[in-house]
This record gives C-alpha cells, sequence and structure tokens, in this order.
C-alpha cells in the first residue's frame, strides 16, 4: 500500500536534549561515545548534570516548522527520549524528564502542535535503549568502554518492570498528541525482538494509531528502511528514508566543524530523490532551544534553491535508469526532472527516450526554453514511428545554478 511518505523526499530530524546545554553529542558521551561517535569524556553523572538545569527559552518551535516548510520538508522527527532516558514529553512513568526541569513544558507537545499547524506530518524518535532506567539497568562508569554487543542483562524481574514502563511511555506519546504519523525506534540492538516484545509492542502502536508508519529499528517489524548517514548505492526494494546529519554530530556540538555545504545537501537531496528515498535531514537545537547558527546558514542558502526546483524533488517518482543519463532524475506525469550535478560542456544527453514526444525542455528554475536536437538510428527513422533515441540539450553557461542546474523535460 502506497502511503504520503513514499514519495515525502524531504523532512527534518531533530535532536535534542538537555545535555545539549553542554555542547556535547546526545548520550553517547556517557557511555565513553563509540567508534563512529567518538565524543564523550564524561562520567555518566556529569552527563546527566545537566537535567537539573535544562531552561530552553530560545525553543521556537512554530519558526522552526517554518523554516521546514520554507525548505519543501514534509514532515519531521524529533528526539522524545534518546539513548540517555531523559523525556522530553510529560510522562507518568518518571520523573525523569522535562516536566519536572526549569522549563517544565511539554516540548514534544509544542513540536507536534507547531509541525502540524505548518501542514507537516510528525514523527516521534524513540529509543528503546535507557541507560538510564535502574531496571535497564542502568549503565554505569564501571561499565565502560561501551562495545556493541556485550550490555549488561537485566534479571527477569528488571525486565519485567523495564518493558511495562516502556509500554507505557509509548502508550503516552501516542495517546496525548492527536494523530502521530511516524514512530521512529532507534537502538534495538541491545536486546532481542524477544526480550523488546517487538509483535506486543507492534500491535500496541497500530492500535493506537491505525494510520502510523513505524521505522525498521524495532528488530522484525517496520514499514520502511532507515540507512543512516549515506546514500545506498541501489534503492533498497521497499519504502526507505536516510537520515543525516549536517556535520558529523546529531546532537549540538560547537566542537564539530565539519559542516557539508549546502550545495553538498542538496546534491545528496537530489540523489536521494532520484532513487525514491527520502531525506531526513538533522538539525540540532542549542541547549537554550535556538538553531545553530551554522545550520542556519546552510538551510538558508538551500532555501533558495528549493525553492526555485523543489518541485522536482517533492512528490516525485525516480526518473531514468542510470544508464538513460549521468545523474539523478525525478519525474512526475509527462516531465521528467534531470539533475544536473556536474557542469555541462554545451550539452547534456538523455538516451532511450522516444525522441517524437520532446514537445519542450526548460530550466526549471526560471522557466526558459532550451535548444535541443534528437537523433536515432537512421533504419529506425523510416520504420519506426516512435523511435527511442537521443535527446541532446544546449545548455548556456548563463542558465547554470550554482548548487544544481534542474531542467525539465516535457513530454506530450
Ligand atoms: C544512531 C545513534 C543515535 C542517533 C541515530 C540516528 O543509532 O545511536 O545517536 O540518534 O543513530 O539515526
Amino acid at each position: 500500500m502506497s502511503t504520503w511518505f513514499d514519495s515525502a523526499r524531504f523532512g527534518m530530524f531533530i535532536h535534542w536534549g538537555h545535555s545539549s546545554q553542554q555542547g556535547v553529542e546526545l548520550s553517547w558521551p556517557m557511555v565513553g561515545g563509540n567508534a563512529a561517535l567518538p565524543d564523550g569524556d564524561l562520567t555518566v553523572a556529569e552527563y546527566q548534570a545537566s537535567a537539573a538545569t535544562f531552561n530552553p527559552v530560545q525553543w521556537d518551535p512554530v519558526g522552526l516548522a517554518r523554516t521546514a516548510k520554507s525548505l519543501g520538508m514534509q514532515y519531521a522527527v524529533f528526539t522524545t527520549k534518546h539513548h540517555d532516558g531523559y523525556a522530553m514529553f510529560h510522562t507518568k512513568t518518571s520523573d525523569f524528564g522535562v516536566e519536572h526541569s526549569p522549563y517544565e513544558r511539554d516540548i514534544v507537545g509544542e513540536f507536534v502542535e507547531a509541525f502540524r499547524a505548518e501542514g507537516l506530518r510528525v514523527g516521534l524518535y524513540f529509543s528503546l535503549i535507557d541507560w538510564n532506567h535502574p531496571d535497564y539497568p542502568a549503565f554505569t562508569d564501571a561499565d565502560r568502554p561501551y562495545r556493541f554487543g556485550r550490555s549488561k542483562a537485566p534479571t527477569p524481574e528488571q525486565w519485567e518492570r523495564f518493558t511495562a514502563v516502556m509500554f507505557e511511555q509509548v502508550r503516552e506519546l501516542l495517546t496525548n498528541y492527536g494523530q502521530i504519523d511516524v514512530f521512529w525506534f532507534d537502538g534495538g540492538w541491545e536486546r532481542t525482538p524477544e526480550q523488546w516484545r517487538a509483535q506486543e509492542l507492534e500491535a500496541l502502536i497500530r492500535e493506537l494509531q491505525p494510520g502510523i508508519l513505524i521505522n525498521d529499528r524495532l528488530p522484525t517489524v517496520g514499514d520502511f528502511e532507515t540507512p543512516e548517514q549515506f546514500v545506498p548505492a541501489q534503492a533498497p526494494a521497499r519504502t526507505w528514508e536516510t537520515c543525516m546529519t549536517l556535520n558529523e554530530s546529531w546532537g549540538y556540538n560547537p566542537d564539530d566543524g565539519a559542516w557539508k555545504s549546502p550545495r553538498q545537501v542538496v546534491h545528496t537531496l537530489c540523489e536521494v530523490a532520484g532513487k525514491g528515498g527520502n531525506l531526513l535531514l538533522n538539525v540540532s537545537p542549542m541547549g537554550d532551544g535556538a538553531l545553530m547558527p551554522e545550520q542556519r546558514a546552510i538551510l538558508g542558502a538551500m532555501q533558495r534553491w528549493l525553492s526555485q526546483n523543489g518541485e522536482s524533488i517533492t512528490g516525485t517518482e525516480p526518473g531514468l535508469e542510470p544508464w538513460q543519463f549521468y545523474g539523478p532524475s525525478t519525474k512526475r506525469g509527462d516531465t521528467t526532472y534531470v539533475h544536473l550535478l556536474m557542469r555541462p560542456y554545451e550539452t547534456v544527453t538523455v538516451r532511450g527516450v522516444p525522441i517524437k514526444h520532446v514537445k519542450r525542455v526548460r530550466v526549471l528554475a526560471s522557466g526558459r526554453g532550451l535548444a535541443f536536437t534528437t537523433r536515432c538510428a537512421i533504419i529506425d527513422q523510416f520504420f519506426n514511428p516512435d523511435p527511442p533515441g537521443e535527446l541532446t540539450i544546449q545548455v548556456p553557461e548563463d542558465a547554470l545554478d550554482p548548487f544544481a542546474t534542474v531542467l525539465a523535460v516535457e513530454m506530450g
């Protein structure tokens, strides 16, 4: 069954927690980091200490929702609880959350309301791992170094109590905020599907939110795949979304200056759309709730390109086959959008198209018509009324966009 998500193409991931006040990655510093996210020389107590002072007075969900909308994003996913166990929502299950911070307000509720008001779909990120909960059991400094595949085992009684809490949190998240469109699990690797009670959890979610989509990180469950930090070489067979950071951190980390350029992100978005996936692009509010200025600048630069070329991304299907054109392409109805991610030398060629049906080629951003020629096998010119062939488009220098030039090829 196809859904809105199959052609959404672009969404916003929001990674945020109390530890953003310390300018460190979410959760990982409390276990000493991992190979991919090495950041983290804090004890558990040092890391969790900033829960007591969380007061993000600059948090502006309405502004953020408008930013997402201005980029043509169709949805957003918010960290309701990361591996550190801190609840960004009001929960009866624990005192470890925003309700008991100086801020007090229900941040998840504010997120949902603001994004929904802008017409975006909303998703909730939820970590199965809870390194803070005594029955998980909690991670302690003595458990370092963190090793994948080797986490401390709970007793059966502990696990019974923990899963009751976890189920209750899921129930709260899917009951208290109206319609939720995506449930985005993470951290499934530390336990088995049986331990997570995966089938039962899925049944609960679908009962509470019949239209919801669930990602693939609750083992054995899932409506879509979630490659992380890269574009798959071949499009996965089922619906997919790649999540990606703007630097190399998910949470606010001022020491991480490895920023992608706006052009690189635009190219990634074109690649993802051309393969029929979605890009869930991450932003990191700071400890006071404001968006990082560097991220604001990147998104601002992308906004110009998207306002002129977003038509070739949102709601499209994958376009040509890789052998037909050297680059990504998408399509909608009779229009094929080719994304020029490399600068053309005078012309670009598209192959294997019904050349007699090419009506017009235009630069999407400006509407400017471009001259083109076609050719096909000589014998086809006489015997084939509808020959496939090559379409060669003149692309003048002054039609080029500094990020990516999109040509719209209209067939009729
Ligand atoms: C990883 C990390 C986590 C991050 C997530 C986003 O699983 O553990 O920090 O939230 O990827 O996809």
